[in-house]
């Protein structure tokens, strides 16, 4: 069966890519990874609030009065709370290719324009085959408009674009106002891919303890609202698309790619189910094209997006308003 794919121009053997997460701290992870088959690995994100940090951390440490830096300081999270410093980040990219022979793609997780930026050419230059710009940002401030946020993004990845010359995607949130267009001019700016999406970490509380609690991994309920975005943007935006967030099942990635996905992204399946999850899928994935008489993948690659499925209004608002009104009352 011929599961082949185009994702940020890689030709990978099918879409199961790993996507970005502690895992690929662990050498022998990544490898066991790469054993089991996966096609492209995604590495955890180097953050801007970390390289800031750093920088001001140099900068107070130059000038003696530092007391300047000590305030601008307290914005940032302590460095504790990363789990690697950006030499160590660089390191980890040289010795995770070393390690396997898939495409390795770093990450940047930030929402501003700034010096920390030149890590994208520092990321390259120590091998990564590729790039993840995540822009997980939660605008709190009331002065705050769309239009600021998202141009801030565009520009974001054209400055990117200008240091770089491996492909770049977006790892994007699921909430904006209007989405084809944010990704429409995201890929003018020069992404190669979008990554969709994010999971919104909504913390739920702890009324006895007065704490927010802690992640949990996904499950395959938070799909439909990828499945839905993916086959709105499918053919309309000049872009490779990947899922990520609640990709577990072989039927999960069938209608990932359905929808128009070119990559899927695994981090909670791997992490509950361990490495041999990646090997189970695909054959299931086969199993599943054979017995559905498809010849390949690329056969069903965007069958059910907006373009080209039947009942494109399934997608659309007539569709709200169908479910609204067509429920019976028991
Ligand atoms: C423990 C953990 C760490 C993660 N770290 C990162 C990260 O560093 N950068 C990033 O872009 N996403 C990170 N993610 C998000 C995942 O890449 C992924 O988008 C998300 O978990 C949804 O996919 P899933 O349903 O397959 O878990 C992390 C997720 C988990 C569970």
């Amino acid at each position: 069966m011929d599961l082949t794919t185009t994702y940020l121009g890689f030709d990978l053997p099918h879409p199961i890519i790993a996507g970005a997460s502690p895992l690929s701290r662990y050498l022998d992870r990544v490898r066991q990874l790469e054993d089991a088959g996966i096609a492209m690995i995604t590495l955890h994100s180097l953050f801007e609030e970390q390289l800031i940090n750093e920088e001001l951390a140099t900068n107070a440490a130059i000038d003696d009065s530092g007391e300047q830096y000590a305030e601008a300081l307290s914005y940032f999270p302590t460095p504790p709370d990363f789990a690697v410093g950006p030499d160590e980040y660089l390191d980890m990219v040289r010795k995770v290719k070393d390690a396997v022979a898939v495409p390795v793609v770093g990450s940047l997780n930030g929402i501003t324009r700034g010096g920390w930026l030149r890590y994208a050419a520092l990321i390259e230059q120590a091998g990564a085959d590729a790039l993840e710009l995540n822009t997980y940002n939660l605008v709190t401030d009331s002065d705050e408009n769309a239009w600021t946020v998202e141009r801030e993004m565009i520009e974001m990845v054209r400055a990117i674009k200008a240091q770089i010359t491996i492909p770049l995607s977006v790892k994007l949130s699921p909430f904006y106002t209007a989405l084809p267009n944010l990704a429409k001019e995201l890929a003018l700016a020069g992404a190669d891919g979008l990554v969709l999406f994010n999971r919104f970490y909504q913390p739920d509380i702890d009324v006895e303890e007065l704490e927010v609690n802690r992640l949990s991994l996904s499950d395959s309920t938070e799909l439909l609202l990828r499945l839905h975005w993916t086959a709105i943007l499918a053919g309309q935006v000049n872009a490779s698309l990947a899922i990520t967030g609640g990709v577990h099942s072989a039927l999960d990635l069938v209608k990932s790619v359905m929808v128009g996905a070119h990559a899927v992204q695994l981090v909670s399946a791997i992490l509950k189910q361990g490495p041999r999850h990646v090997t189970d899928l695909r054959l299931e994935l086969i199993s599943w094209l054979e017995q559905h008489e498809y010849h390949s993948l690329r056969q069903m690659q965007g069958s059910m997006s907006l373009r080209r499925c039947p009942d494109p209004k399934a997608y659309e608002r007539a569709n709200y308003i169908h479910m609204l009104q067509s429920y019976q009352v028991e």
